[in-house]
Parts: structure tokens; sequence; C-alpha cells
């Protein structure tokens, strides 16, 4: 065995730790949650690109519209010879549009994911072979510091796809503040943000047809039976998601469709009929809530970019 398997391997069970440390607190605690982070293991995060392509999933498209018509806005804004870092960036499709109309120093994508992030910086250094690359695999939400970037090139921050939606409001300005450090004095972030809409058509984007949202949601199931040695039936759980008006946000939940008791990591937790586990929220914005987001965090709002139905935003922060 060689060190970097070994090292791999030290991840691994670090992260499955962690894992059953937040679940089993989740469980235990009233109302009952799971920290929406732990469903992008392998097959969650192939699942959540799946509902990217999804018709009724209008935000990915509609961002990658947003991005396509202004990137070349967004690179002047910027200027040249700037450090690219992006939060949670994915299979880093969306970034490839400010790669190709920006003149960058440096691209420092964050993921939490090492498949992700992997697989993705194989392909980039495949498609910008001249492009310096910096991948940070680590929890963008737990990160106190970047590596050593060019000391003189600006600090984009770019945060896409409306992550900042499953952040409590509180969060969501903490995390902006911690970007803002980050970023430095002279710092920018590019936001994407899904704006308020018909509680419909969110309800839809969030209730597929095809079911890839319900798989979504209950691969967490699955991934506690993998990891934790639990024992979920995952016929007898169903994905639950709609709009609460009243704090302007998506919730989802895994639903337990009869009397149940189901083992987690040796610990035995009784769920009676209908009851529910907290699995994520996704806030919708409208745009005086998104500048009154960033004045709280110190940023100051310079552009806001939006599609003709004002479905989805990106928002141009800078540090004020
Ligand atoms: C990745 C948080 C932006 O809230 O729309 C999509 C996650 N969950 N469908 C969202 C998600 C179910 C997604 N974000």
């Amino acid at each position: 065995m060689n060190g970097v398997v070994l090292e791999l391997d030290h991840a691994q069970s670090a992260d499955r730790e962690q894992f059953q440390r937040a679940v089993l607190a989740g469980l235990s605690r009233r109302p009952r949650a799971i920290p929406a982070r732990f469903l992008y293991d392998a097959r969650g995060s192939a699942l959540f690109d799946e509902i990217c392509k999804l018709p009724e999933y209008y935000l990915t498209g509609t961002e990658t519209d947003i991005l396509r018509a202004h990137a070349g806005e967004i690179a002047s804004f910027a200027g040249p010879n700037c450090a690219l870092i992006e939060f949670g960036s994915g299979s880093s499709v969306k970034s490839r549009l400010l790669l190709d109309a920006m003149d960058l120093a440096v691209y420092a994508p964050i993921d939490i994911s090492r498949e992700h992030l992997d697989g993705s910086m194989a392909r980039l250094r495949r498609d910008y072979p001249s492009l310096a690359i910096e991948p940070i695999c680590d929890d963008y939400m737990a990160l106190a510091d970047l590596p050593p970037l060019p000391a003189s090139s600006r600090r984009l921050g770019f945060f896409p796809g409306s992550s900042i939606g499953n952040l409590e409001p509180h969060e969501a300005i903490a995390f902006l503040g911690k970007a803002k450090q980050l970023l430095g004095p002279r710092g920018a972030l590019v936001l994407g943000a899904d704006l308020k809409k018909d509680p419909a058509r969110l309800h839809a984007a969030y209730n597929d047809s095809a079911g890839v949202t319900a798989a979504f949601t209950l691969n967490l199931l699955r991934r506690m039976n993998r990891e934790l040695g639990a024992t979920f039936d995952l016929d007898a759980f169903a994905h639950e998601a709609f709009y609460n008006p009243v704090d302007g946000r998506i919730e989802i939940y895994f639903r337990s469709l009869a009397e149940q008791s189901v083992t987690v990591a040796g610990r035995s937790f009784a769920f009676v009929e209908g009851e529910r586990v907290h699995t994520e929220y996704s806030y919708k914005y409208d745009i005086p809530q998104l500048e009154t987001l960033g004045r709280t965090a110190g940023l100051q709002v310079t552009r806001i970019w939006t599609d003709p139905d004002r479905l989805f935003a990106v928002v141009y922060l800078a540090s004020a």
C-alpha cells in the first residue's frame, strides 16, 4: 500500500466519523435534521448533476444563460490577473464560462468531494493547459485560510448555483463575511441566487416528475445504510418538499410512511408514521433581500444580472 492510498483511507474514516456523529446527533434531537452537505457522496453528487438537467429544475440552465450573456462584463468588472476562487466547485461547468472570459492568474476551486475535484481537475487541465489550477479539497464553510495565491492579484470569489440557498440567513451572512475576509480588501464575489417566484414553479423544481430529487433525498438513507450500518427500508420513507412562503424557502425532508424502528450505528431510533427528518432548506430571495444580505456582511452590490423572467440572479458583490 502506498502513501496516497493510506492518506485517502484516513480522510475517508475521518469523513465517516463526522457523518456518524452528525447523524446520531441529528436523529436524537427534535426536530430531527441531518445537515445538507452529507447528501453529496459520490452517488448523491451524480444525482445532483442529474437534477441540474431536469426540465423542471430551471436554476442551472437559467444561471448558465445569465453567465454566458454577461461573462464579458463580469470579466471587465474584475479586471485582469485575478485569482478565481470557487466555493463548492462540483463539476466546474459554470466556471468554464468565467475561465473563457477572464484573464486569470490562477483558478482555485474548493470542493468537499475528492472524486468530484479530481475528475473535474483532470478535464480542466486537458482543456486549459496553460491555466494555473490550485484545487482545494475542503469544506468551504469550515475553511480558515486560503493557500498562498499570487499576492498582487485580486481575489474574485465565485459562489454559483444558489448554494447560498442551503444556508439559513444568519449562516449566509456568516458565509459572506467569511468570504469577504478570505478574498481580502480588493476582493469581490460573484454570487448566484434563486429568486422568489410562483410557488407552483418552485414546487415543481423540487418534486420533479422523473423522481430524481426524491432519489437524491433518499440516497441519504442509502448512504447511512452503507456507511453506518443503518437499517433504513428505502420503501418505507418518502421525499417531501414544499414551499414555505412565510420564511421564503423550500423545505425538504424524508418522511416515515409507517411506525417503525431503525438501527443506526448500533443505536435504535423509533419513528411514528408521518414523522419527518429535515435534510435541506433552499432559500429564495428578492433583490432587496440580496442587497441587505450583502450589506450586513460588509459587501456592496455593484451589479445584478437576471434573466427575462426574473427567475434567477447573478450578483456582483464588492468588498465595501
Ligand atoms: C445545490 C442547494 C442549490 O437548493 O436547489 C436541488 C439543492 N436539492 N434539489 C437547491 C437541491 C434538491 C440545490 N442547491
